[in-house]
């Protein structure tokens, strides 16, 4: 049976007090919206529909970003849910099959737990994801005979009996395509909160004689973002689950807890991580690299046999090939290391190409920045950049090439050259000696004066 998603992401979420919409606050440093649509895209949809509303150009990009295919629905006013799930009718045309809805707020929705709620699609019409909760506070509640679904309560709206169920709605619900736009016309706001509710289509689709089940899930899955706290809660919990998951896959985390990974992080098995280290969006690590204490990765990738830290940068576009050294307080941006290269200690390298076995000593800085544009280094296969060498770019050091330590190189170097771009060293016999007792007779006279 073919399967849509349609993702609910118009809301505001004005309890966050924040001018960014509620769906691209960062869980894992991805949107919130992103966990929801990989959790969907397990299901392997036909389509992937985003609403959008407070915020929708900024929304609609966070979609695209995670799925290029992600249709967009705009929602001008948040009518409700059932008023957002009817804007995604166009982006649904000629599609048959069934839709499951997800909410953008809510990131930690298994791919198991939703593939229960499509097969039990074959035994009902209408089937919605609910939970015990521990606390039901506003949620909606689930009115339940012998096993089915009767109806969906809206707190605001429900009796002090209907209050007292446990059994909540997650939001998580899923009907035949069709079906499901045929009984959200039928949906009016004559309620307490003046909404249009998806969740009356229960009473809508038993009226027609069609039934409606509930598949259970913990309530740790159907977590919603509100607030800040919640935010930071859940990051705590995806932190949790991300350290276990490494540690399962066969990665050593030194002191799991003091490390930080992204929804998108991926580390093979027998790399070894040490404590403090943070993984931003887009980093690959493969097995068998080490990245030490405290070092900050995004947007990179670190080959087999590489050792980068401790204290390193590697920002987005840095390529590391198989056993090449990073060392302490070195940042690369976009830059290819190529095998065995070493950039140790204290240097700066971006926008540059480092050949094979390079040493790039400390203090080296690539000049990739003229201040209105960035250039290109190229360091060949086994160079020697002496220490506290300023690479102005764009410039070349040939293969197997030196340049002095404390060069300004501004020239390209040919292969095997040694370059020397510095002022060359004069000694002054016995001044430094007669320069000190002329200061300090000074300071004498000072004193006295
Ligand atoms: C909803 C459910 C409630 C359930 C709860 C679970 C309804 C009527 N109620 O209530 O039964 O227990 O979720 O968290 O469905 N949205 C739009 N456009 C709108 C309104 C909402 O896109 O016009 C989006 C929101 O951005 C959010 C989601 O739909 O992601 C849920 O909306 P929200 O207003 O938070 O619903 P609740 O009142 O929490
Ligand atoms: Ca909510």
């Amino acid at each position: 049976m073919p399967l849509s998603l349609v993702i609910l992401a118009a809301g505001l979420g004005s309890r966050m007090n924040s001018d960014l919409p509620k769906v691209l606050h960062p869980l894992g440093a991805a949107p919130l919206l992103a966990h929801a649509m990989r959790a969907g895209a397990a299901l392997g949809p036909e389509r992937v529909v985003v609403v959008t509303g407070h915020g929708a150009a900024e929304v609609a990009q966070a979609a695209r970003a995670e799925n290029p295919e992600a249709l967009i629905a705009h929602q001008a006013e948040q009518l409700g849910t059932a008023h957002a799930v009817a804007q995604a009718r166009e982006a649904l045309a000629g599609f048959s099959g069934d839709i499951i809805v997800l909410y953008g707020d809510t990131p930690f929705v298994s791919p198991e737990t939703l593939e229960a709620v499509v097969a039990a699609r074959g035994r009902h019409g209408v089937v919605v994801l609910g939970f015990e909760a521990a606390d039901p506070g506003r949620y909606g509640r689930l009115v339940t005979q012998d096993g089915t679904l009767e109806r969906i309560v809206e707190y605001k709206d429900a009796s002090a009996e209907e209050r007292a169920i446990t059994l909540c709605n997650s939001g998580v619900i899923c009907a035949d395509a069709a079906l499901l736009f045929d009984l959200v016309d039928g949906v009016g706001n004559a309620n307490a909160a003046g909404e249009y509710y998806l969740t009356d289509i229960i009473d809508l689709a038993r009226a027609r004689g069609l039934t409606a089940g509930v598949v259970a899930c913990s309530e740790a899955e159907t977590l919603g973002i509100n607030t800040r706290t919640e935010l930071a809660g859940a990051e705590a919990v995806f932190q949790a689950r991300a350290r276990a998951e490494a540690l399962e896959n066969g990665v050593t985390l030194i002191a799991p807890e003091t490390i930080f990974f992204a929804l998108d992080t991926v580390i093979g098995r027998d790399a070894v991580v040490g404590p403090n280290v943070i993984f931003g969006p887009g980093v690959t690590i493969e097995s068998g690299a080490e990245i030490r204490a405290f070092s900050h990765l995004e947007g990179c990738h670190v080959s087999r046999g590489a050792v980068v830290g401790p204290f390193a940068r590697l920002r987005p576009g840095a390529e590391l090939a198989e056993d090449v050294r990073v060392g302490n307080f070195v940042e690369i941006k976009n830059a290819i290391l190529d095998e065995g290269a070493k950039v140790n200690h204290l240097s700066y390298i971006g926008d540059a190409h480092v050949g094979e076995r390079a040493n790039v000593g400390a203090g080296t800085v690539t000049v990739n920045y003229d201040g209105v544009m960035k250039h290109r280094t190229t360091i060949g296969a086994r160079a020697f950049i002496g220490s506290g060498s300023m690479l102005v770019a764009p410039v070349q050091v040939g293969a197997e090439a030196m340049t002095a330590s404390g060069s300004v190189i501004t020239g390209d170097v040919p292969d095997g050259a040694l370059a020397l771009g510095r002022a060359r060293q004069e000694n002054k016999p016995g001044l430094a000696r007669r320069l000190r007792a002329r200061l300090l007779a000074l300071k004498a006279n000072k004193s006295e004066g």
